[in-house]
């Protein structure tokens, strides 16, 4: 145990409230023992664990209802990497097409998907406002397309792309795929906020599947993602073959899965309703808005108004983005960085309070 203390000593922690830069967060004590009660569980080979089994359809039920589908189905994956890989190898297997359109902007977990599925990327240039371009997408969807993905949330801006719009070029039996790791829970909470947020789930016709991260903004434990999908049937496309288990065939890609974040998610939800997450949202909206005036007193630009709490900063003349972060790292403070439009990103993640805020930008003046 000691030898774990000075591991752990040596790491950052979301309680420092100094972690500006990850998707993930602190997750709140009944998640952490909803998850410490299920450690044995294994979705892997559900016929042990009929109870969580039972858990993890209702989470997806309630996941499906939060992006306004009916008769959703899915799995708990580990987060949106696998979710995305599955809606990626659902779609070329059900069509037997390997193109895969999508924004510029989309997480990289899609150029890995193609890598493993020996699918061709096909990335769609940003319009001046950072989403997909939808004449470029236009041009690019053909007969050969197997599926095309929007975000709900980009990675490195919380930015969303015009998904009606998409969804009205997306021909018949092609796969229409929403990356709302991120977005998933914050959107709907918006919404609630009465801020202007567009249409982004399964209200679209043309969306075929969804990735929502509960480990991300649903204040569960790690790892817990989620992919969720309208069309019946359509993970028997990859369904493997598992005699030696309880069950007779595998829908995911991991074979043992660490459930216990399937019991987390659940107490999440539970726990916090649309009432505390819209609490929750509102906050990080605070703190993010609190963000964006102190960078503007320390007359740095934004890249855009942020729409969810996730804020890029540009850096004056000559300060280049990788050795200011390197430098706030130096004393601390871990903020990330965006390539291309080039700045500084912050998270503004439940764990990161105004105070932390102040004191970010106190050495950030500094380091600048
Ligand atoms: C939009 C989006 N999709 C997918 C992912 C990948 O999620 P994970 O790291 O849980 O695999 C991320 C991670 O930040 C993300 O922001």
């Amino acid at each position: 145990m000691a030898e774990l203390d000075k591991a752990r000593a040596e790491d950052m922690h979301f309680s420092d409230g100094r972690i500006i830069s990850s998707m993930c967060t602190a997750p709140p004590p009944l998640s952490l023992k909803a998850h410490m009660d299920f450690i044995e569980s294994n979705l892997g080979n559900s016929g042990l664990y009929p109870g969580t089994s039972q858990l993890e359809a209702q989470v997806i039920d309630q996941l499906g209802q939060l992006m306004n589908g009916t008769g959703i189905s899915g799995h708990i994956v580990n987060g949106g990497t696998e979710s995305n890989i599955m809606a990626l190898w659902i779609a070329r297997n059900t069509t037997g097409k390997k193109e895969v359109v999508f924004p510029e902007s989309a997480h990289f977990s899609f150029a890995k998907a193609c890598d493993l599925l020996d699918m061709k990327p096909v990335s769609v240039p940003l319009s001046d406002d950072l989403t997909i371009d939808i004449d470029k997408a236009r041009r690019v969807i053909n007969d050969r397309t197997a599926i095309v993905i929007g975000m709900a949330g980009t990675t490195e801006l919380g930015l969303i792309d015009p998904l009606r719009e998409l969804g009205e070029l997306i021909p018949e039996g092609t796969f229409f795929h929403v990356d709302a790791a991120f977005g998933g829970f914050v959107i709907p909470f918006l919404k609630d906020l009465g801020h202007e947020m567009p249409d982004f789930d399964f209200k679209i016709p043309e969306v075929t599947s969804i990735t929502i991260d509960p480990h991300k903004m649903g204040m569960s434990t790690m790892p817990s993602g989620a992919f969720l999908t309208r069309k019946i049937g359509a993970s028997d496309n990859i369904a493997t073959r598992a005699p030696y288990l309880t069950l007779l065939k595998q829908t995911t890609l991991s074979g043992t899965r660490c459930s216990a974040a399937v019991a987390s998610t659940y107490a999440a939800m539970r726990n916090l309703g649309r009432v505390g997450y819209r609490q929750i949202v509102k906050n990080c909206m605070d703190t993010t808005y609190h963000a964006a005036t102190r960078a503007r007193e320390l007359g740095l630009e934004l890249v855009k108004e942020p729409v969810m709490n996730v804020l890029g900063i540009h850096l004056p003349e000559g300060k280049e983005p990788e050795q200011v972060q390197a430098l706030l790292k130096q004393r601390g403070w871990m903020v990330s960085r965006v390539e291309d439009p080039k700045c500084i990103r912050l998270v503004v993640m439940p764990h990161v309070e105004k105070r932390h805020v102040d004191l970010l930008f106190k050495e950030l003046e500094v380091v600048i």
